[in-house]
């Protein structure tokens, strides 16, 4: 879990890659566009040798470069199968583990912690799981250059970085903005999922969410949804239910 405050940029000029089609990289090298704050710190963790071992032998059939720009997820997988979204996967296990439980699925994880993709990869080769494609990027920058309107079924983010302290909230993944341009990726009717175990981040997502037109909440209560079995239990909810926290789930679907 990300602790440490990293640089904020103190210039921001207002020029969106979507509006002028340019990538953020590109817009950035130009000095016309500088991210205000990330909600990671990239941590140079030192890669396994199994984790170097799968990023070499299996990057070109698994892995997706952001430099490539749109993608096009027929050609991809070669099918038109329904794709799943993952922002975050940590060390991938879930994710390999959803992926393979679901064949008639396609999904795309993106993670930028590069050990984290690793041990996905080596996983998911080691299972024989052949419907996942992941980006070792910025999952902003991903969305909105590389994931067209319109095209997933489901986008999930389990246990986004809590960013506990007050000061920090800006940081968090899930603002009024993300969670409207995750709206603009999913088609109609597909749902968004989140979990995370920091009670007060449930509630600034649920906040976000219901102020955010064009999503309608799954929840019966209106709040949030009983945990689902679709989700495996992650790393981080795992060390969450050992310190006795509890989880919330939401799930709010695009009307
Ligand atoms: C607390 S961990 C949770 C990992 C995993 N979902 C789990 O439940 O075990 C949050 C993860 O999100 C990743 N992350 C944070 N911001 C990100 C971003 N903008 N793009 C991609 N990954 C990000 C971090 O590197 C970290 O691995």
């Amino acid at each position: 879990m990300s602790s440490a405050t990293s640089p904020v940029n103190s210039k921001l000029r207002n020029v969106m890659t979507e509006k002028t089609h340019k990538t953020i990289e590109q817009a950035e090298q130009e000095g016309k566009y500088i991210r205000k704050v990330r909600s990671f710190v990239k941590r140079e963790g030192r890669l396994t040798k199994g984790q170097e071992r799968a990023l070499t032998d299996h990057w070109q059939n698994m892995g997706l470069n952001h430099s490539d720009g749109l993608i096009d997820v027929q050609a991809l997988f070669g099918n038109d199968n329904p794709v799943v979204l993952e922002i975050g996967f940590g060390m991938g296990k879930s994710l390999v583990e959803m992926a393979k439980a679901a064949p008639e699925l396609n999904f795309i994880g993106i993670e930028v912690h590069k050990p984290g993709v690793g041990a996905c990869i080596s996983l998911a080769v080691e299972q024989e799981v052949s419907n996942l494609k992941v980006y070792e990027h910025d999952a902003i920058e991903i969305l909105a250059d590389c994931i067209a309107d319109n095209s997933l079924n489901t986008v999930q983010l389990f246990f986004p970085d809590p960013w506990h302290k007050k000061k920090h909230h800006k940081r968090r993944i899930v603002q009024a903005d993300f969670v409207e341009s995750i709206r603009n990726k999913l088609k109609v009717g597909g749902v968004f999922h989140m979990a995370t175990d920091w009670e007060n981040y449930a509630e600034c997502m649920l906040e976000d969410m219901q102020n955010s037109p064009g999503y309608e909440n799954l929840s019966e209560t209106n709040d949030y949804v009983p945990r689902p079995d679709s989700r495996p239990l992650t790393k981080f909810e795992n060390r969450g239910q050992r310190l006795g926290h509890g989880v919330w789930d939401l799930q709010f679907k695009k009307s």
